[in-house]
């Protein structure tokens, strides 16, 4: 199995097939009105042209239903695929709890990759076939985007935030994975593979790993290393909040507002922990701000969305 060739572009993602879909259906509607256009413009210049003996007289009154129809058409078909383009696009960011997280980091120039399990990769992103998949994107440095053209997903990574997307491979094989940001020097070299395969191999993929910890169970030692289980514990003499099932809760701020404690919430408590400050709380939290790396964010993460009652 090799990578596709460039002149072929193999649709091998759920939002491939819908990007598709979509990019096929609004080519022949915009064709067929061009070519539909340019019919009658044709036939309109040669019947009218100069000298030509056609009858000028007598034009035709205004039909107001003819009038309305071609107002009317026109917007409903741009709007209809207006709502359906939507429908998809939301859809990339569509909470699925069937989705395994995967937590992509974008450095000068590489990007690397870590599975739930603990497996790390780098430049290579190995998949399972028909298993629905969400990226959290992050960068070590400046703005990098995240590109598998034959699974129609572009996504940036930005500094200080994390980004995500969701979709499901469709189609066992090997895809390119590029940048698609100027990032310096070596952007156009940046990228590598995605190889989707069988489940059953994707697990033995899996279980030849460089690592043998969860990266819920390497968090859940940083979680004592740097001392977070100090006031988050729930015999802590220090009033902080307890992080119990804490992942996907609503959370009511001091200043009022409620945001759900998806994995940007996560890391902005743990970077910019004055931001946003759990109601019946002081604020005094310190910010992990450069004593973290991406790595162990997201291993804090996986920790934390796995503590629950
Ligand atoms: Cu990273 Cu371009």
């Amino acid at each position: 199995m090799s990578t596709e060739p460039l002149w072929i572009l193999p649709a091998a993602s759920d939002t491939a097939q819908r990007v598709d879909a979509i990019f096929f259906t609004v080519l022949g509607v915009t064709g067929f009105v061009t070519l539909a256009i340019f019919v009658v413009m044709a036939w309109f210049a040669i019947r009218y042209r100069a000298g030509s003996p056609a009858d000028r007289s007598n034009p035709p009154a205004s039909k107001l239903p003819l009038e309305l129809g071609w107002i009317f058409t026109p917007l409903a078909l741009f709007l209809g695929l207006f709502a359906w383009a939507a429908a998809v696009y939301g859809d990339f960011y569509r909470a699925d709890a069937r989705a395994t997280t995967i937590f992509v980091v974008g450095k000068q120039w590489m990007w690397k990759a870590q599975h739930p399990d603990g497996r790390r990769e780098i430049d290579e992103l190995h998949l399972a076939l028909g298993q629905p998949v969400r990226l959290v994107l992050s960068t070590e440095d400046v703005i990098h985007s995240f590109y598998v053209p034959a699974f129609r997903i572009k996504q940036d990574a930005v500094p200080g935030r994390y980004t995500t997307i969701r979709f499901t491979p469709t189609k066992a094989g090997i895809y390119r994975l590029h940048c698609a940001e100027y990032c310096g020097t070596d952007h156009a070299r940046m990228g590598g593979r995605v190889i989707v395969m069988a489940p059953a191999e994707f697990s033995r993929w899996l279980s030849t790993g460089n690592e043998s910890r969860s990266l819920a169970a390497q968090g859940f030692d940083l979680f004592r290393e740097k001392g977070c289980s100090g006031c988050h514990d729930p015999n802590s003499t220090v009033h902080a909040p307890d992080l119990e099932g804490i992942y996907g809760r609503t959370v009511h701020l001091a200043d009022g507002r409620s945001v759900v404690a998806d994995e940007p919430y996560l890391r902005d408590s743990m970077l910019l922990p004055k931001r946003d400050v759990v109601a019946g709380y002081a604020p005094i939290m310190p910010s992990f701000q450069g004593q973290l790396s991406e790595g162990e964010i997201a291993a804090l993460i996986s920790f934390l969305k796995e503590k629950k009652q």
